[in-house]
């Protein structure tokens, strides 16, 4: 047995963990990923990068049953109605609603980001006043992000990082995932205010994600476009 890994053996595994990886319609209910696992998973979310480092995002890991099914009536894009099913709500081991940070926090204007940039990123003092004219200078300037949807959004940008992240991590121990943007925001952030307490201005539901063991083989094959049709050279 070879007892070193070399850049093949990576290479081959990401392009295996890539091939594996496909959009999970319905689960193995009576499996569950496992408590180490999905430690991992959370692990490579919260590494992840963000715009300005600022992590924009939060993730709830919704297990109550009876907190999925509030869920289910406008989540048609995981409550198996498409393809009549189960879906991913009542079948997934773990079930991810990333959240945006909204203008509240995110505007350079609020206090949010220098406090980030201090607290968490541990910048020092001497180097706040440039982060924030850096911030402030991207968002009016470079980026244009002026309404309270164009915040949530680039926030949203911020939290698909993770997303892809967490599935390809996933893909990676042979778990199963769905990245879930079927559902109607307004409804899910009424029920996020309303049953978990998520208050709506400081949040936006941004996309969901559900993990778990296949069900059946995927029930469409992989296809993509050529790599000649994607990428340009120059
Ligand atoms: C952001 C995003 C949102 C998606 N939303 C849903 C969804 O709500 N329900 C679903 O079954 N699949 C959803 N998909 C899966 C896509 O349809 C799927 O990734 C695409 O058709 C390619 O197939 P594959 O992932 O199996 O290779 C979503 C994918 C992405 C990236």
């Amino acid at each position: 047995m070879k007892d070193t890994v070399t850049s093949t053996d990576v290479q081959n595994q990401i392009i295996e963990a890539f091939e594996f990886r496909h959009a999970a319609k319905v689960f193995d209910p009576e499996r569950r990923v496992s408590e180490s696992e999905f430690g991992t998973i959370l692990d490579a979310a919260r590494l992840s990068p963000s715009s300005f480092g600022l992590e924009p995002w939060q993730l709830l890991v919704v297990q109550d049953p009876d907190k999925r099914e509030l869920l289910r009536p406008f989540t048609w894009g995981a409550s198996g109605e498409m393809n009549g099913t189960e879906g991913q709500l009542r079948t997934a081991s773990h079930f991810g609603i990333f959240l945006s940070h909204t203008g509240a926090t995110m505007s350079h204007e609020s206090d949010y980001p220098r406090q980030h940039a201090a607290e968490v990123k541990k910048f020092p003092a001497e180097f706040l006043d440039g982060f924030h004219a850096a911030y402030s200078k991207f968002r009016t300037d470079d980026f244009k992000i002026e309404s309270e949807r164009e915040t949530t959004d680039w926030a949203a940008r911020q939290a698909y990082i993770a997303l892809g992240n967490v599935m390809t991590v996933a893909a990676m121990m042979g778990i199963d995932t769905c990245p879930i943007e079927g559902f109607d925001a307004d409804q899910t952030s009424a029920v996020l205010e309303e049953h978990f307490g998520i208050d709506p201005k400081l949040y936006r539901p941004a996309v969901m994600v559900a993990f778990g063991y296949r069900a059946g083989p995927p029930m469409f094959p992989k296809t993509r476009r050529g790599m000649d049709e994607i990428v340009s050279w120059f």
